[in-house]
């Protein structure tokens, strides 16, 4: 499937159906403008636990609730028509076990409409990805760095070296055949993607891992470079929005000073309008 032949939204099933084809497109969104710009471009667009850090300035995702993730999960769906929505189940909200993480997954899929979530985790959260699949949840599964375990992992450090490669390797055979509909990839080696790659029947979807996933996801603040706290070696910069936005923000505070602005085509005179009545407030 490519992105120009899409005229609705693909569903789990149809990701899965990708492995092989053509490379799949994601990328997070967390507001409904940002969905639009993507919902041509992606096949699927992620409602990341990473809006905690991205646009409310949390130091990691730990802090993300629930709330969070079916507030920002409504906005993105208003503004997707093609490509397929993927939720975030945040820390704390799935890993008590199966009965939870449905409870949590059926709210997050029942408020927002999204067509499956995603949740960190690798053979130790088989049983929680069986128990939703089989009830009804798509499962997108995230191995490798996964940001929730920070504490726990030391750091954003690359995962799977060394002999930890066979424990990623059994980690992605094991989300897999408890059904979900495909694994991200995150922070590893490109050999070892690949072999992951190789091994499973179901899509990876890379960040940080290898140009051959079968798919691949960025932050969109990201590559948009409107984060700038820090940057990750496997972020590429497509644009410089933090700086377009800070001197745009800066002309205006000089013209605001200088009563540059607002000129007289952004002002209104007193004389009603012949023919029409002035329409809206934003015009
Ligand atoms: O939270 C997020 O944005 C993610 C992607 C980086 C995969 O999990």
């Amino acid at each position: 499937m490519s992105a120009t032949a899409r005229t609705a939204a693909p569903m789990p099933d149809d990701i899965r159906g990708m492995k092989g084809d053509v490379p799949i497109v994601s990328l997070t969104a967390y507001t409904t403008p940002m969905a639009r710009m993507m919902d041509e471009h992606c096949d699927f667009v992620l409602v990341g636990d990473s809006v905690g850090m991205v646009l409310h300035g949390l130091p990691s995702t730990l802090g993300v609730t629930l709330d969070m993730m079916v507030m920002h999960g409504q906005a993105v769906a208003r503004g997707l028509t093609k490509a397929m929505l993927v939720i975030d189940m945040p820390f704390g909200s799935y890993e008590e076990g199966p009965a939870q993480a449905f409870a949590n997954a059926a709210k997050i899929m029942g408020q927002t409409g999204a067509a499956a979530i995603k949740l960190e985790g690798g053979a130790y959260m088989a049983e929680t990805i069986a128990f939703l699949v089989q009830r009804g949840i798509p499962v997108m599964a995230h191995i490798g760095l996964t940001p929730q375990s920070i504490n726990t992992l030391g750091g954003y450090k690359v995962q799977g070296r060394a002999d930890q490669a066979e424990v990623l390797a059994n980690d992605a055979q094991a989300v897999a055949d408890a059904g979900a509909f495909a694994v991200v990839l995150e922070k590893i080696p490109a050999n070892l993607a690949d072999r992951i790659t190789a091994q499973i029947a179901i899509p990876t979807i890379g960040i940080g891992a290898s140009s051959r996933c079968d798919g691949q996801i960025l932050v969109v603040d990201d590559m948009l470079g409107l984060f700038t706290a820090f940057k990750p070696k496997f972020v590429k910069r497509y644009a410089a929005l933090a700086q377009t936005g800070e001197a745009a923000i800066a002309a205006y505070a000089a013209e605001v000073r200088a009563r540059a602005f607002p000129a007289a085509e952004h002002m209104f005179s007193d004389a009603v309008p012949s023919g029409h009545a002035e329409q809206s407030t934003l015009k």
